[in-house]
């Protein structure tokens, strides 16, 4: 079963609080996404392979060690998962990035695909699969099925907020995908909004309803 890591870090759950704060607006909100995908990115990438190299310093040789080159790419599930592809891509910069369009139909709270646009060498690539919210688990499910379909191999996914079902979920379908979040919360409401959450993500980091 894969396995769910969970950020206690302190900056990551610091920066966590001012997200979920209602009174946060869009501007704000948008940087704090950024940053906290940042600092996930950081540990999310820290069994990426290296290689020995060497170099010189201005005092003599050292040997030291380079990033053994694996081919990586993000693939942010619109729209909210554009938020985070700036904070990854910082620490990450040489990933190519992919597109799925996915919105949830509000009332059978189903993913519907609207958009797909991947790297050709998808195969190859290690993928990174970003999302701030894990509710049901539809979405990143279906995104994650759609990467399979086109041959990926080593997939995981990371979120801000993930709620028990939505971990289950992708958990039952995938079991081979790493989840990666800054926080389990409690349950979805009648809506399938998570508990308690941040409220609508794309809508709180484009500034629309
Ligand atoms: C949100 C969120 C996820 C999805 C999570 O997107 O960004 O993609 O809901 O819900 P699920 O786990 O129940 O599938 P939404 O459908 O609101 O679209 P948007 O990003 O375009 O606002
Ligand atoms: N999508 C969101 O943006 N927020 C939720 O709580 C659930 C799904």
């Amino acid at each position: 079963m894969a396995k769910v890591h969970v950020f206690d870090h302190p900056l990551i759950q610091h920066k966590l609080t001012y997200i979920r704060d209602k009174r946060t607006g869009s501007k704000e909100f948008r940087e704090l996404v950024e940053e906290v995908a940042m600092l996930m990115a950081y540990e999310v990438t820290r069994d990426l392979p290296l290689e020995e190299a060497e170099v010189e310093t201005p005092v003599g040789p050292a040997k030291t060690k380079v990033l053994a080159g694996k081919k990586l790419g993000v693939v942010p599930i619109l729209r909210a998962g554009l938020g985070m592809v700036n904070g990854v891509l910082k620490l990450i910069p040489a990933a190519k990035v992919g597109h799925i369009g996915l919105y949830r139909d509000p009332e059978t709270l189903q993913p519907v695909e609207y958009y797909c646009k991947l790297p050709t060498d998808v195969p190859e690539r290690d993928l990174i699969v970003i999302d701030p919210m894990l509710a049901t688990g539809g979405s990143a499910a279906a995104a994650i099925t759609f990467l399979k379909e086109k041959g990926a191999k080593n997939i995981k996914l990371m979120c801000l907020i993930a709620a028990p079902e939505g971990i289950r979920t992708v958990q039952e379908a995938h079991p081979d995908v790493d989840i990666y979040a800054a926080a389990v919360d409690e349950k979805l409401n009648d809506h399938g909004y998570i508990v308690p959450g941040l409220g609508d993500a794309g809508d709180r980091l484009f500034g629309t309803k």
